[in-house]
């Protein structure tokens, strides 16, 4: 038994690391996360039901007929070919396994129905791309990256691919996790609850950065929502002494990165990055984010697509990388 404390102190340690409530299955925070929460107690209760009843049983016949003092070697009573036992065993898991599947099969029915009754719900499509998330809101006119924005106490439907390899969108709070898969288009929705921001994961190795493929969901209050898709949409004002790095930017960056209401290109739509949190996805939001991320990429998430435009790309120099994080820093919305 004294083996086993070190493990045990182990578990306890991960499962206290499951307090971040931004990023728990186990603290829903949506109406499909608390479906999906109900799924996974329901398959839980039914392994507990199993392991208690079968160490019961071996706890009973360990006793029970254990070898005692006098005994002789007997050979116990054979029970191979027997109809009844093998009826016993094979129909418990059977109504075990309708238990679980009537309400998952139910509840994977219900996620699809509900995407297509929904005609008030917005869109959202999802194109996973190695190692960032581009979504973009068809009905409303708009495009963005890394950060999802929706408005609280309504259906979210999306509609998930991929540019490249398999993906897995996963937002642990409010619900998941669905693939997306290049030439394939899947559907899911989602729901958050309050005004709050969650952490969004890749949940499927999709290469060297998979594990740095972030994103974040932030879900407004519907007032404010309508707020934020008019500042999407509004131009930005580049400021003068941003010009000289705009121009820079539309030599060099422009081919990628539309700064635009719903451009779309190989690299993310920086409309709005100023108010972003994180740059690339995981960086703090700061010049030196931007200086690292813009010299050296892949230094900052292995394997990414972005070109390293510093010293070792030796494209830019570094006055004009100073003049396009000045420009960068003004695409505030407003
Ligand atoms: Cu994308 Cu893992």
């Amino acid at each position: 038994l004294w083996r086993f404390i070190p493990l045990f102190g182990l578990m306890m340690m991960l499962l206290a690391g499951c307090g971040d409530k931004t990023i728990s299955t186990l603290q829903p925070r949506g109406p499909v996360a608390r479906d999906q929460l109900f799924l996974m107690k329901l398959s839980f209760g039914i392994m507990l039901l199993v392991v208690v009843v079968v160490f019961l049983i071996y706890l009973y016949v360990l006793v029970r007929f254990r070898k005692k003092k006098g005994d002789k070697d007997i050979v116990p009573k054979q029970v191979e070919g027997s109809h009844t036992l093998e009826i016993i065993w094979t129909v418990i898991p059977i109504i075990l396994l309708l238990v679980l599947a009537v309400p998952t099969v139910q509840y994977t029915f219900k996620v699809l129905e509900d995407h297509r009754q929904n005609k008030d719900a917005i869109h959202v499509k999802v194109t996973a791309h190695a190692f960032w998330w581009q979504f973009e809101y068809p009905e409303l006119g708009i495009a963005t990256a890394q950060d999802l924005v929706i408005p609280t106490g309504k259906k979210i439907a999306f509609e998930l691919t991929s540019a490249d390899v398999k993906h897995s969108f996963w937002v642990p709070s409010l619900g998941g996790k669905m693939d997306t898969n290049p030439g394939l288009t899947n559907v899911y929705y989602l729901q958050a609850d309050e005004v709050d921001t969650f952490k969004g994961k890749c949940a499927e190795l999709c290469g060297a950065s998979h594990s740095l493929m972030d994103f974040k969901v932030k879900s407004m209050d519907p007032a404010a929502f309508d707020q934020w898709v008019a500042k999407m949409k509004t131009p930005a004002v580049v400021p003068a002494d941003a010009k000289a790095g705009e121009q820079v930017f539309k030599d060099n960056c422009l081919s990628c990165h539309a700064v635009n209401a719903q451009g779309l290109g190989a690299g993310p739509n920086l409309n709005g990055l100023a108010s972003r949190e994180l740059i690339a996805g995981i960086l703090p939001h700061n010049d030196d984010s931007l200086k690292k991320w813009i010299t050296n990429p892949q230094s900052v998430k292995p394997g990414t697509q972005m070109p390293a435009f510093g010293p070792t790309g030796a494209k830019l120099q570094d006055q004009q990388i100073n003049d396009v994080i000045k420009y960068l820093d003004s695409l505030q919305l407003k």
